[in-house]
């Protein structure tokens, strides 16, 4: 993913373009740059995350002058290249371009114009884009545009700085936002109205193919032929000021605390009369009814979800349902049998092994499913049908939110299988649906007892490995709860089928060695007690997560946190926002980078 700015008008360009890439973080922050117009040239500088670009920009004072320019952010270049060739923005000797998106052709693009004479030092999209639009370009940037733009093939905005342009900036867009910023006696380029935020709300939405021209006092949008296109004006709504972080220190804990507000955002508008409703989602009537199993490809958090999902639809329709690891499904023959629908869960909907998966379902010919958080996602396009997941941006790299709406997505679909092949009529329908909107309703109940957590997680903090263990359903949403941990605290965590502990890995347990038990399902809380039992005899420290009612004694109380008592199913609600606030105390309690750990992407593309 990447995203980017321009700017034209009064202000620096520089600090207007610095402080807008800050707001494009979340749209990747491995590699940013940008390139001002001054003097009559292109300056352009580049830097692996934006700390390391303010800094070299603050050695140039000179670049202070520039009134325009664009810049852009991204992830991390392909493996094997260095973050400077494939440093954004990209410039020629005559113009500087920045794009977001993805180019289907470069490849062929690439042959093109090394047959021209073009060489290139990248990969990147973004240099065969800038190269071909140097190789259309005769003086007229409306036209060099349209031609470029007749040529790309692909979702893609650009924005582009032109050597003998001055104070004028050029983009066009197809299948990919972009957004020009109207602001007094300024205008900006964005390919995402966040990095409006603090200068303007008032924007217009460029259509396929619209070129826009802004110079400081004017802004025109044309079309192809070079023909003044009106324009509507829209206000940025509220939502989009609320991807500030407000009064949270950090993303995480924003996502954590809104997730019942995106859950109702979410499943809402799929409940008709108490019951599921697809209706939004342009599913064949006969969906539900055509399956007769199902297979989940996903990564990371998606699996987890997906594995919380087996369980759903197992229990409720009785379907049987298989999940694996996109990154191992991709690589092998998979055995898909005819009446399968292929379920692709991941929330940026660009995770290369899952969309990888996703392709090797398609090729035996069975249909797929994406679900989905970002809107108009690769693998949105590419499945038969889609679920949105509409958790919103998640900007923290750790997923919370976008986890909870797909786990909400897989009750609702688990209860529309289980009606659809005659496991459930209306009114358990209606009373499962009920208990889901309980359970939503409980999060508050955990919410509330962030103290509790931050204090258990100051223990977790010093430690250098943990266990995490649980039962039932209570075992993947251990994985993912592990999984939250060492992501943004890099302390070594395992999560383990608690029943299969003592396989082997009760071994390990040696006086204050630190365990989480989660005891939420009904039917195992003996079970799980008797393993935190033996843990503890043998010194284990054990937090246990448990439900309200369950038995356990003033010992086990003393290092327990009670979650509300939800039906066995529903129990994975409230025990991921307290395995969620668990994991965000214990990275703030270690001073952790919380929103962008170390060595990971918001979406694996490479
Ligand atoms: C963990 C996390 C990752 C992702 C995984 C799949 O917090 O975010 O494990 O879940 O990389 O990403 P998506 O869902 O975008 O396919």
């Amino acid at each position: 993913m990447c995203g980017f700015i321009g700017y034209t008008g009064a202000a620096c360009a520089l600090d207007t373009i610095l402080d807008g890439l800050s707001k494009l973080e979340y749209r990747g922050y491995d590699v940013s740059g940008l390139s001002l117009l001054l003097d009559g040239q292109i300056e352009t500088l580049q830097g692996e995350r934006l700390p390391s670009l303010t800094e070299r920009a603050a050695l140039q004072p000179q670049l202070r002058q520039s009134l325009c320019g664009i810049g852009g952010t991204r992830w991390a270049p392909p493996h094997g290249a260095n973050w400077e060739s494939c440093g954004v923005p990209h410039a020629t000797s005559r113009l500087a371009l920045v794009h977001s998106g993805i180019l289907e052709n470069s490849r062929e693009l690439r042959e093109l114009l090394e047959g021209k004479g073009y060489t290139f030092q990248s990969k990147s999209d973004c240099e065969v884009a800038a190269k071909l639009l140097d190789s259309l370009y005769a003086g007229d940037p409306v036209k060099a545009l349209a031609q470029a733009d007749s040529m790309l093939e692909g979702s893609y905005a650009l924005a582009v700085l032109f050597v003998d342009q001055p104070e004028t900036l050029y983009g066009i867009g197809k299948s990919s936002p972009l957004a020009i910023g109207l602001g007094e006696g300024e205008s900006f380029l964005v390919s995402d109205c966040s990095a409006l935020l603090g200068h303007t709300q008032k924007y217009y939405a460029l259509e396929d193919g619209e070129i826009a021209c802004l110079s400081p006092h004017q802004v025109q949008v044309l079309d192809s032929e070079g023909h003044l296109r009106s324009k509507e004006c829209k206000t940025a709504c509220k939502d989009l000021w609320k991807i500030q972080k407000g009064e949270y220190d950090h993303f995480m804990l924003k996502e954590i605390c809104e997730q019942t507000s995106v859950l109702t955002h979410t499943l809402r508008p799929r409940i008709y009369k108490g019951l599921p409703s697809f209706e939004m989602d342009a599913l064949p009537e006969d969906f539900f009814t055509r399956y007769t199993q199902i297979h989940v490809i996903a990564c990371g958090t998606a699996m987890h979800a997906g594995t919380l999902g087996k369980d759903f639809i197992e229990t409720l329709a009785h379907l049987p349902v298989t999940v694996s690891l996109a990154s191992e499904f991709r690589f092998r023959e998979p055995v898909i049998p005819k009446g399968t629908l292929v379920l692709a869960i991941s929330q940026s909907g660009e995770t290369t092994d899952t969309l990888a998966a996703l392709s090797v379902a398609k090729s035996q010919g069975v249909d797929t499913l994406a679900m989905v958080n970002v809107p108009g996602s690769t693998m949105a396009w590419q499945a038969d049908y889609v679920l949105y997941t509409h958790a919103g941006p998640e900007i923290s790299v750790a997923s919370t939110k976008a986890f909870m709406v797909q786990v909400g997505v897989l009750y609702l679909v688990a209860i529309e299988f289980a009606r659809a092949h005659g496991r459930m009529d209306d009114a358990q329908a209606r009373d499962t649906l009920q208990s889901l909107l309980e359970a939503i309703g409980s999060i508050g109940q955990v919410l509330n007892q962030k103290e509790l957590i931050r204090q258990q997680a100051k223990e977790i903090a010093p430690v250098e490995s943990i266990f995490y263990i649980g039962r039932g359903l209570d075992w993947p949403m251990m994985m993912e709860g592990s999984l939250k941990l060492k992501e943004v605290t890099y302390i070594h965590s395992e999560a383990y089928a608690a029943g299969e502990f003592k396989h082997g890995a009760i071994s390990l347990v040696a006086p204050g060695m630190p365990v989480v038990a989660l005891a939420t399902q009904q039917k195992l809380i003996p079970q799980m007690l008797d393993n935190i039992r033996e843990i503890s005899a043998r010194g284990g420290r054990v937090l246990t997560l448990c439900r309200r009612s369950a038995a356990i004694d003033d010992e086990m109380s003393k290092h327990a946190i009670l979650l509300p008592d939800l039906d066995d199913l529903f129990m994975p609600i409230p025990a991921a926002v307290a395995l969620q606030l668990l994991a965000y105390y214990t990275a703030v309690a270690k001073g952790r980078d919380v929103d962008t750990p170390r060595n990971l992407t918001k979406a694996v593309t490479e």
